[in-house]
């Protein structure tokens, strides 16, 4: 099945399920403090939440975190930003709880959930300054081809939370993951975004498998979107 029919089938569900979940996040107390464990549920969290209410400047997402290791050195770097870490993996988030507790980090959140699910029902559009695709997995045998996220539906989706002058930030080490994406986010209008290949910052932070790939000799690749004002 095709990305595209697959997204449509998610919007599908996702537009017959409202109405229940509107009343189910109207009945339920959002601790928007404590949401890492258990496991997000979509029907108990409100629609379009705004992360700067919780006193930000600035809403970082990191998708598909990992452990975590971007995502402690980004708030560490930016105290006045809020860096949110989606992983679907609970062990990876648990190693990242730990260990933001032990830096004393409070500007970072936990979210144990599917990025995507993050992207279409908590996210409220035009709030995040930055989103991070760091080293995605790289799906590359055929049957695994419709896992692949980065398409133009993800791309869009992305522009829509970030507010205007924000940016996407993308790395992989994976030369087919890279162009993929690249050739997907590309084809969007070019008045709205631009599109920068280069190498990344110098000093954008270096995860668990940046640093591995490195000591593999293995290259990266990045590009940033920048949405216009
Ligand atoms: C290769 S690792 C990279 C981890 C991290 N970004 C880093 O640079 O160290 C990819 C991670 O994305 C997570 N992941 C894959 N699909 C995801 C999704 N739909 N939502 C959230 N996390 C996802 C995987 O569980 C895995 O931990």
């Amino acid at each position: 099945m095709s990305n595209v029919r697959e997204y449509w089938k998610f919007r599908l569900r996702t537009v017959l399920k409202l109405g229940a979940m509107v009343k189910a996040a109207q009945q339920v107390e959002f601790d928007a403090n404590n949401f890492s464990k258990p496991r997000l549920e979509f029907d108990k969290v409100p629609f379009a939440f705004d992360f700067r209410k919780l006193g930000y400047q600035q809403i970082a997402l990191d998708i598909g975190c990992g452990n975590g290791e971007f995502t402690h050195q980004w708030a560490t770097m930016h105290s006045d930003t809020l860096v949110l870490g989606s992983e679907v993996v609970g062990e990876q988030i648990n190693k990242g709880i730990r260990h933001a507790r032990t830096l004393g980090l409070a500007n970072i959140k936990f979210l144990h959930a599917d990025a995507l699910k993050v992207l279409h029902f908590l996210i409220a559009d035009a709030s995040l300054a930055t989103i991070f695709v760091n080293f995605p997995d790289p799906w590359n045998k055929r049957r695994h081809f419709k896992r692949r996220m980065h398409t133009v539906e993800f791309w869009q989706l992305c522009l829509r939370r970030l507010e205007p002058g924000g940016e996407i930030h993308f790395i992989s080490d994976h030369q087919e993951i890279y162009s993929f994406a690249l050739q997907q986010v590309q084809t969007l209008c070019a008045a709205k975004i631009a599109v920068t290949v280069s190498l990344p910052p110098a000093d954008y932070p270096k995860s668990k498998y940046a640093r591995k790939w490195e000591r593999m000799g293995r290259t990266f690749q990045y590009f940033c979107v920048t949405k216009f004002v």
